[in-house]
C-alpha cells in the first residue's frame, strides 16, 4: 500500500471514530474531513500526532481534493445518516450524501489515490419480505433520497472503476450500533435513542407496531472488516452486504435492552414512519468470502457495552 495519511471522510462521526481507532492500532496515519454536523471533537484522539482534523463540507470540492492530496486511500463515511431527514429535507441531504461522493471521485481521479472504501446502505433494497434475507443482486427499490443518494453513489464508483482504475469497496451496511453513536436527535439510530432513554428512565417511542425487524451489527465487528478492506492487495467489483443474516424485531431488542438495565421507562407506540423499511435482513454469503468476518458480538453484550455495564 502507498504511504500517506487515509482520508477518512466524517472520521469524527459514529463508525468513522472508531475506525480512525483501528487504523492507528495498525499503524496508519489518518487525516479526517468532517463538518462536525453530528460528529464530534471528543470522538478523536487529537493528541495524537498521527491524526489530523480538516474541519470542512464534502460538497466543497477543492476542500476534498486538498484533503485528498498526498493520501494512500480513502473510507468515505461523510453523509446525513438519518433516513428521515433526508426526507424531511432533500435538498440539503443531496449535498452531502451525493455531490460529496462525486468530489470524492474526482479528488481521487486527479490525485491518482486509487483505493477507497464506501458506506452505501441496506436501504438501497427498500422493502423485503418477513423473513426474506436479501443478497446483493436483489433489485434495488429506494424508497427515499438517502437510499436514491446511496445507490447513485454507488454507480458513480462503479463508473469511476472502468473509466479511470479506482478501486472500490462498497459496502451495504445494515444496522450499526454501538458506543458514540449520538443518541441526541430524534434521527438518531434507534438503540442509540432508546438506551439512552432506558438508561436516564425516560419514555420511549416506538414508531409502528414493533414489529419491524433489522439486522444490527455492533459496530466493532464491521470495523474489523473496514480495516481488511483499507489493506486488501486486490479487490472484487461488486458491493457488499455487512450484517449477521439475523431478523431482530425492535420489540425483541427492547427485552435484550431491558435485560442489561433491568425495569424499562413507559413504551407508547406511534404511527410508522414515512419511508420506513418494514423487513431488513442481510444476506452475508459474498461477505463471508470475501473478507474475515469476526466471531459476532452478540447484541446482550453489544449493549452492555454501549451502556458501560
Ligand atoms: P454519523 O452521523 O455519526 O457520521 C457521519 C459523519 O459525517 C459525522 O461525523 C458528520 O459530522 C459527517 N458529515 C455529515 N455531512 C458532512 C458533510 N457534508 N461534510 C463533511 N462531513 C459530514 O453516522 P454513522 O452512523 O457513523 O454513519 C457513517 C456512514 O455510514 C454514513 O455514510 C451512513 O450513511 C452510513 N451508514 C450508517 C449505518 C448505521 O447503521 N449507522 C448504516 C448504513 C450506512
Ligand atoms: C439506519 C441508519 C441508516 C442506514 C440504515 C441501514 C441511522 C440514524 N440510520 O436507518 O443510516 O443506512 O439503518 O439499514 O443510523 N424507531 C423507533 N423509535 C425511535 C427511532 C426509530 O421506533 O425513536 C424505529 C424506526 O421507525 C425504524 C427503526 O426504529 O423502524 C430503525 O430506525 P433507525 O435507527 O432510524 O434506522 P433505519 O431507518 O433502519
Amino acid at each position: 500500500m502507498a504511504k500517506g495519511p487515509v482520508l477518512i471522510t466524517g472520521g469524527a462521526g459514529f463508525i468513522g471514530s472508531h475506525l480512525t481507532d483501528a487504523l492507528l492500532a495498525k499503524g496508519h496515519a489518518v487525516r479526517i474531513l468532517d463538518d462536525l454536523s453530528t460528529g464530534k471533537r471528543s470522538n478523536l484522539p487529537l493528541d495524537n500526532p498521527a491524526v489530523e482534523l480538516i474541519e470542512g463540507d464534502v460538497a466543497d470540492a477543492a476542500l476534498v481534493a486538498r484533503a485528498m492530496t498526498g493520501c494512500s486511500a480513502v473510507a468515505h463515511l461523510a453523509a446525513v445518516a438519518s433516513v428521515q431527514a433526508s426526507v424531511d429535507d432533500p435538498v440539503r441531504t443531496h449535498q452531502s450524501n451525493f455531490i460529496g461522493t462525486l468530489n470524492v471521485c474526482e479528488a481521487m481521479r486527479q490525485s491518482g489515490v486509487k483505493r477507497v472504501l464506501f458506506a452505501s446502505s441496506a436501504a438501497v433494497y427498500g422493502n423485503n419480505g418477513e423473513g426474506q434475507s436479501i443478497d446483493e443482486d436483489t433489485p434495488k427499490a429506494p424508497l427515499t433520497p438517502y437510499a436514491s443518494d446511496k445507490l447513485a453513489s454507488e454507480f458513480y464508483f462503479d463508473f469511476y472503476r472502468r473509466q479511470h482504475d479506482l478501486e472500490p469497496v462498497v459496502f451495504r451496511f445494515f444496522n450499526i450500533y454501538g458506543p458514540r453513536q449520538d443518541p441526541s436527535s430524534p434521527y438518531s439510530g434507534v438503540i442509540s435513542i432508546f438506551s439512552e432513554r432506558a438508561q436516564k428512565g425516560l419514555p420511549i417511542t416506538v414508531f409502528g407496531d414493533g414489529e419491524q425487524t433489522r439486522d444490527f451489527v455492533y459496530v466493532e465487528d464491521l470495523v474489523d472488516v473496514l480495516v481488511q478492506a483499507i489493506e486488501k492487495p486486490e479487490v472484487e467489483v461488486g458491493a457488499v452486504n455487512v450484517g449477521w443474516n439475523q431478523a431482530t424485531t425492535l420489540k425483541q431488542m427492547l427485552q435484550a435492552l431491558a435485560a442489561v438495565v433491568g425495569d424499562l421507562p413507559p413504551i407508547s407506540y406511534g404511527p410508522a414512519r414515512s419511508g420506513d423499511i418494514r423487513h431488513s435482513r442481510a444476506d452475508n454469503q459474498r461477505l463471508l468470502q470475501r473478507f474475515s468476518f469476526p466471531p459476532q458480538t452478540p447484541m446482550s453484550v453489544g449493549l452492555a457495552r454501549l451502556l458501560g455495564r
